[in-house]
C-alpha cells in the first residue's frame, strides 16, 4: 500500500473514499467534517439530526458525492466521547474506515487526521496509518481460490489543510507504515503452518529480510550450539528431526551506542513433547514462535527507522516433539550457564531455550535485555488478551515498558517477582526444576528465567494471551496471530533516552 500525506482541504480531495471523523455528542459536524458537510449541502448534518449517526466509536455513515465535493464517497466515522479520545481510539476508527473501503472495493482511500489537544500530530498520523494497515491484513497464502475482492486499497492518503502540520504528519505516517508493515510480516510468520515455518525456514526468512535492508544476521547451527554448551536449548530440540537454529540480528553495532537485546521464544511447534498436550487446539501451537517473530520484525523496523541504538535480536528456534530421542521428564539438563535443570514437564520448554539465550545475551554487555514469549497458559488465565504479563528485575525498565505499552496500545501489566515464589522451583536433584506447579504458573516461569538473566537489567513479556486472537476485539486485529510486541518494541526503542 502506498502511503502519502497531502496538503489539501477535505472537500477538495479527489479520492474514492474520503474519511472524516466526529465525536459523540457533537450537535453539528466540526472541522473537516463541517467543511465536508457544507460541500454536501448539509447532508451529513441531516444524518446526525435524524439520529442515524451518534458518533459512538466505530459507528459510521456513508454518503455519496454531491455539490462541490471532489471525493466520490464520504465515510463519517465516530470517535466516541471527547473525554475518552486517545491514540487507541484513532487506530480503532481508522481500522473501521479501512475495512469499509475494502468492502466497497475501492483502491483510493483518503483520510483526515483526527487531532485534539494533548495528542501530537505525528503520533495521530502514526496511529491512523497503523489502524488502516493492520485492519487490512489478511492471511490468504494457502487459499488456492480467493473469495476476496480483486481490488485492494492501494493508495492511502492522509490529508490536512494546515501547511504547518504536513511535516509532522509525514514523519508520523512513515513510522506508522514501517511499524504496521513489520507487524503484518510478523503475523505472516505466526500464521504460517509449522510445516511452512520450520526452524530452518524461519531462520532463512530472517536472513533474507536482513539482507534486503542491510541488517547484520548470523545463524548459529547445531555444532556451534553444542560448542557453546546450550544444553537446555539442545535438550528441547532432541525429539525433533528438524535441526535447531539460533538467529542473531544486529542493528547499529560498533558505534558506541547503548545495547538493547531482544530475545524471542522460537518454538515453531509445541506438541508438549513427551508430556504431550491434549489434541484440542493443538494446531494453534504453531504460534509458539510469536515472540521470535516479534523480535525479528522489531529489528526490521529498528533498521528502517535507523533508531540510534545498538539493537540485538536473539531467536532460538526449534520444534518441541516427542520421539525415541526426545528429552524426558526426570532428565537433568546442563545449561550454557552451568546451572542444571531437572525436567518435570517437557511442555515447559520455552523457559529452557530462553535460559540459554539469556546467558548468551550477557556477552553484549547490554543496557537492557527484554525477552518475549508465549510462555504460560497461566498468563492467559491471569490477563487474557488485553495485556501481556510483565516480569522484571528493574523498576526503570519496567516503567519504560509500561509507558511504551500505553502509547502503542500493546499494554503490559506488571506481575510480582517475590523471591518466595522461587521456592516452588526448588529441585531435589538439580539446581532447579522447570515447573513450579499450578499456582502462580506465569510467575514461577519468570522466576526460572531470572536466574539466567544475570548482570543486566531484564524484563520478560509473557504473550501467551495476546499473541493470538480467535475473536478480534478491535477492527485492526484479525483472526490468528496479532504480531504483538513489534509495535511495543518500536515505541520502547524510539523513546529510549
Ligand atoms: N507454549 C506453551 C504456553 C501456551 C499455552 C501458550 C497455551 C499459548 C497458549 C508453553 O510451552 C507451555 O506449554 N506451558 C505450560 C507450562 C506448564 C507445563 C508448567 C503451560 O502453560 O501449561
Ligand atoms: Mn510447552
Ligand atoms: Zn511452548
Amino acid at each position: 500500500m502506498n502511503v502519502s500525506v497531502k496538503h489539501t482541504s477535505a472537500p477538495a480531495v479527489e479520492t474514492d473514499l474520503l474519511v472524516v471523523y466526529l465525536f459523540q455528542g457533537e450537535s453539528a459536524p466540526a472541522g473537516a467534517a463541517g467543511a465536508v458537510d457544507r460541500a454536501l449541502g448539509g447532508r451529513l448534518s441531516d444524518v446526525l439530526k435524524a439520529g442515524d449517526l451518534q458518533g459512538k466509536l466505530g459507528e459510521s455513515a456513508l454518503l455519496y458525492r454531491q455539490g462541490s465535493l471532489a471525493a466520490q464517497r464520504v465515510l463519517a466515522v465516530g470517535l466516541g466521547k471527547p473525554a475518552e479520545f486517545s491514540l487507541e481510539v484513532i487506530r480503532h476508527a481508522a481500522g473501521v474506515a479501512a475495512k469499509r473501503a475494502r468492502e466497497l472495493r475501492v483502491p483510493r482511500l483518503a483520510t483526515t487526521v483526527p487531532l485534539s489537544a494533548g495528542i501530537a500530530p505525528a503520533d495521530a498520523a502514526q496511529a491512523v496509518t497503523e489502524g488502516a494497515i493492520l485492519a487490512l491484513y489478511d492471511f490468504r497464502r494457502h487459499k488456492s481460490q480467493s473469495d476476496e475482492p480483486a481490488v485492494e486499497v492501494s493508495d492511502f492518503v492522509l490529508i490536512d489543510e494546515d501547511a504547518d502540520k504536513i511535516g509532522a504528519l509525514s514523519a508520523g505516517a512513515r513510522v506508522g507504515q514501517i511499524g504496521a508493515e513489520s507487524v503484518c510480516l510478523a503475523r505472516d510468520l505466526v500464521n504460517a503452518p509449522a510445516n511452512y515455518a520450520t526452524p530452518t525456514i524461519v531462520a532463512e526468512a530472517a536472513r533474507a529480510m536482513a539482507e534486503q535492508i542491510g541488517l547484520r544476521c548470523e545463524v548459529l547451527d547445531k555444532p556451534r550450539l553444542v560448542e557453546l554448551g546450550m544444553g537446555a536449548f539442545l535438550g528441547v530440540n532432541q525429539g525433533s528431526d528438524e535441526p535447531p537454529k539460533f538467529v542473531i540480528l544486529e542493528h547499529g553495532a560498533d558505534q558506541g551506542r547503548p545495547t538493547i537485546v531482544l530475545v524471542g521464544k522460537g518454538i515453531t511447534f509445541d506438541s508438549g513433547g513427551i508430556s504431550i498436550k491434549p489434541s484440542e487446539d493443538l494446531h494453534k501451537m504453531k504460534d509458539d514462535m510469536s515472540g521470535g517473530a516479534a523480535v525479528i520484525y522489531a529489528l526490521r523496523a529498528a533498521a528502517l527507522l535507523d533508531i540510534p541504538l545498538h539493537v540485538v535480536g536473539l531467536v532460538p528456534l526449534t520444534e518441541n516433539l516427542p520421539s525415541g530421542k526426545a528429552y524426558k521428564p526426570g532428565d537433568v539438563l546442563v545449561t550454557m550457564s552451568g546451572k542444571t535443570i531437572e525436567i518435570i514437564s517437557t511442555d515447559a520448554e520455552g523457559r529452557l531455550i530462553l535460559a540459554d539465550a539469556l546467558t548468551y545475551a550477557a556477552r553484549y554487555k547490554p543496557a537492557a535485555v527484554i525477552d518475549i514469549a508465549t510462555l504460560t497458559g497461566a498468563c492467559n488465565v491471569a490477563l487474557g488478551s488485553q495485556a501481556s504479563g510483565l516480569f522484571d528485575n528493574d523498576d526503570k525498565l519496567a516503567a519504560r515498558l509500561e509507558a511504551a505499552g500505553q502509547k502503542s496500545g500493546e499494554r503490559v501489566w506488571r506481575m510480582p517477582m517475590f523471591k518466595e515464589y522461587g521456592e516452588q522451583i526448588k529441585s531435589d536433584v538439580a539446581d532447579m526444576k522447570n515447573t513450579g506447579g499450578r499456582p502462580a504458573g506465569a510467575i514461577t516461569a519468570a522466576m526460572l528465567l531470572s536466574r539466567f538473566a544475570e548482570g543486566y537489567p531484564w524484563a520478560h513479556l509473557d504473550i501467551a494471551g495476546t499473541s493470538w486472537v480467535d475473536k478480534p476485539s478491535k477492527p485492526y486485529l484479525t483472526v490468528g496471530g496479532t504480531g504483538v510486541g513489534v509495535r511495543l518494541f518500536i515505541e520502547l526503542l524510539r523513546s529510549w533516552r
